[in-house]
């Protein structure tokens, strides 16, 4: 693997690409938050060096992978893609800084960039967020640790995702769009249905609030589904099932 701060390293893989996904990042809060620098070259310079050696090579569209951790804790719920950008932690500053670079690269080169800012996203070899680690504690009977308590979040199966991004290849250049479920579901309620799946006697075992984690967090998607034709599922958890061998 090639590391992403390494600008003649991008710059070799972009030779001859139409578009770039750009997924590589450091990726959730708490690691961001045990290694601030990290976050900030991967996520920061490593965005940089994406748009700098796409617009060299000639790249027609970059696709950046955001997150909702950029409106940081929102004043009110659903989150619209105009909402402003009030990040909480060290992660979803990086992902607002990074966002900056793809809109002042776009009017200043030839390279489109479309932004997609993803809520919760769960999927198969996914580890330490939420779902995961819950998943494995409660297959092996073992306690659910809740922090806080009064949590509401957004998640979306890892297909819908895809979809998105393959999609945001070819949709009418526009602004940043959300990719999420638009329902909240009560981490409490997640981790009802997580141990029902399992059929164990797992309990949930409240933790105090991590101050640097969004507690409520739902977005809204009609732009997803108007600049991506992407509907959102019904039930957001549907596909929880599909992760019980992987934990
Ligand atoms: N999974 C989610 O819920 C979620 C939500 C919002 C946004 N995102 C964003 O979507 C993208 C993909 O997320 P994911 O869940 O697949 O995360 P992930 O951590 O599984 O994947 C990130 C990848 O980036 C690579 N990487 C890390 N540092 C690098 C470096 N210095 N150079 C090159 N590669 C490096 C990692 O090896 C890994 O393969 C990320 O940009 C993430 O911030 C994810």
């Amino acid at each position: 693997m090639k590391d992403i701060r390494h600008y003649p390293s991008v710059l070799a893989a972009m030779v001859g690409v139409e578009v770039a996904y750009h997924l590589a990042a450091q990726s959730n809060v708490i690691g961001a938050m045990r290694d601030i620098d990290y976050s900030f070259t991967t996520n920061v310079i490593g965005t940089f060096n994406v748009l700098k050696a796409a617009s060299k090579c000639g790249v027609r569209r970059v696709v950046f992978a955001s997150s909702r951790e950029v409106y940081g804790e929102p004043e009110r719920l659903p989150v619209s893609e105009n909402a402003s950008l009030r990040p909480k932690n060290a992660y979803g500053a990086s992902k607002a800084a990074a966002e900056a670079y793809c809109r002042a690269w776009a009017t200043s080169s030839g390279c489109e960039c479309q932004i997609l800012r993803f809520a919760n996203v769960y999927g198969p070899h996914d580890r330490d967020r939420v779902i995961p680690t819950w998943l494995a504690r409660a297959r092996r009977g073992d306690d659910l640790e809740l922090y806080g308590g009064q949590q509401i979040l957004d998640f979306l199966w890892v297909d819908h995702a895809v979809r998105a991004l393959i999609a945001a290849a070819a949709c009418e250049n526009s602004g940043p769009v959300n990719v999420a479920s638009g329902r909240g579901v009560r981490l409490v309620e997640l981790a009802e249905r997580i141990i029902a799946l399992t059929g164990n006697q797992s309990v949930v075992r409240p933790r105090p609030v991590r101050d640097v984690e969004v507690v409520r967090f739902v977005a809204e998607v009609s732009h997803m589904r108007e600049v991506l034709g992407i509907e959102p599922p019904e039930d957001p958890l549907s596909s929880l099932h599909q992760m019980i061998d992987d934990a």
